[in-house]
């Protein structure tokens, strides 16, 4: 598979779709598991979703199951959702709360630290100091949770020293959970990526989102010299407000903020472009300041928006299945019928999550055809799609060909 996997990456044409099996085949969908999702931070949950000790969220991507849990000290933790007796997963839930991390199997009891404090009859020699929750890497950047698979973890800190400016304005440690939606997309995840990355799409299918936002290949893509001149004047105005705001890309293009204004005069992503709640989340000190737009590859894109913010992420769970989990974050203390309607807040997304869903399934359905062909990307209005597909192919090459285990394979 890798030798195959290499050419087909080596043969690909650049500025064109990929290859069907890249979309279709279960070797490949491993290789992307193993190459990328198994190995790069991945963004899991906003921190407010723990909202006090023993407060704990699961998770599963591919083959691994965790647990991400709030301690008595207050700090996130993540651990391997596997017990250490006999292996039994041990939260079985979504989520919940619990004093201490209890296995069913044969109730071994771990604290909320991963510490192993119990477990009946294991004889005078057992070393429960050895027999502790294995821990997966996780990170608080300013709120949002992001975990990492892999043994040795990539560096986060040039990410997150970028993106810290950005997101500390919004306030996240003081949100919560709205509402939130799960979906399944019948599509590979990178035909979920490639959607999300260009708005040429848009103006024939959100009707609801393109009454706020702007189907403008200059804010949707990528950034191509200088900024044109109203977005100029609009990251001026933020910046000299000091909101951190310019068209920032890392981490050799997997990572990107940017704060883009809106359609004029709109102010979130509401039916009529007005506010969606009335006590804000963060200290953006005008409505008008647009939408903070971050993604991060392989996980998640968010829009952080002055009165509210949006977290998306993906996980990927077959060839041809993605679930796409999306959470509005209001400020703590906002209070739903009082400072804002549920329906109101949700229903530009709920519609274009369910838009872009059936686009996703509809570009999988033609590939899955034998008469399939990689047509060509429009530069103009998808320069962002080329972006992503570049960074993928980039990363999967670059790590393929360096890794001794993989290379084993
Ligand atoms: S497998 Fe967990 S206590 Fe036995
Ligand atoms: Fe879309």
């Amino acid at each position: 598979m890798k030798h195959d996997l290499l050419q087909l990456l080596a043969a690909r044409k650049s500025g064109y779709a990929l290859e069907r099996p890249f979309y279709t085949d279960p070797g490949i969908f491993e290789a992307d598991l193993e190459t990328i999702w198994y190995r790069d931070w991945l963004f899991a949950i906003p921190a407010c979703e723990l909202e006090k000790p023993g407060s704990y969220v699961t998770c599963q991507i591919g083959a691994y199951r965790v647990i991400i849990v709030r301690g008595q000290d207050g700090a996130v933790r993540a651990f391997h959702n596997s017990c250490r007796h006999r292996g039994s997963v041990i939260c079985k839930g979504a989520k919940g709360n619990v004093p201490k991390l209890v296995c069913p199997y044969h109730q071994w009891t771990y604290e909320l630290d991963g510490r192993l404090i119990w477990a009946r009859d294991m004889g005078p020699d057992f070393d429960a100091s050895a027999h502790g929750l294995k821990p997966v890497h996780c990170r608080d950047l300013a709120g949002l949770i992001y975990i990492c698979l892999a043994e040795d973890a990539p560096d986060f800190d040039a990410f997150a020293n970028l993106a810290r400016p950005y997101l500390d304005v919004h306030d996240l440690a003081n949100a919560k959970i709205a509402f939130e939606s799960k979906i399944v997309e019948n599509g590979n995840w990178k035909l979920v990526w490639e959607n999300n990355r260009e708005c040429y799409h848009c103006g024939g299918n959100h009707p609801a989102l393109c009454r706020t936002f702007p189907d403008d290949p200059v804010i949707t893509g990528i950034e191509d010299g200088e900024p044109a001149p109203h977005l100029r004047a609009h990251f001026e105005r933020c910046e000299g407000a000091g909101l951190t705001s310019l068209f920032r890309m890392g981490g050799s293009g997997q990572f990107r903020l940017a704060r883009m204004p809106l359609k004029v005069g709109a102010k979130s992503y509401t039916m009529d472009g007005k506010a969606a709640v009335t006590r804000a989340l963060g200290r953006v000190p005008f409505d008008d300041a647009g939408a903070l737009l971050k993604f991060h590859y392989p996980t998640t894109w968010n829009h952080f928006l002055p009165d509210h913010s949006i977290v998306f992420r993906v996980t990927p769970l077959s060839p041809t299945e993605t679930e796409v989990c999306t959470k509005w974050l209001v400020h703590k203390d906002a209070v739903e019928g009082r400072d804002y309607d549920l329906k109101r807040l949700s229903e530009v997304w709920m519609a274009t999550n369910d838009e872009d869903r059936r686009v996703v399934e509809d570009n999988q359905q033609g590939i899955d055809s034998p008469a399939y062909e990689p047509g060509p990307y429009s530069q103009l209005h998808e320069a962002g799609v080329i972006q992503f597909v570049d960074w993928y192919c980039r990363t999967m090459s670059d790590r393929l060909n360096t890794s001794p285990r993989l290379a084993a394979e």
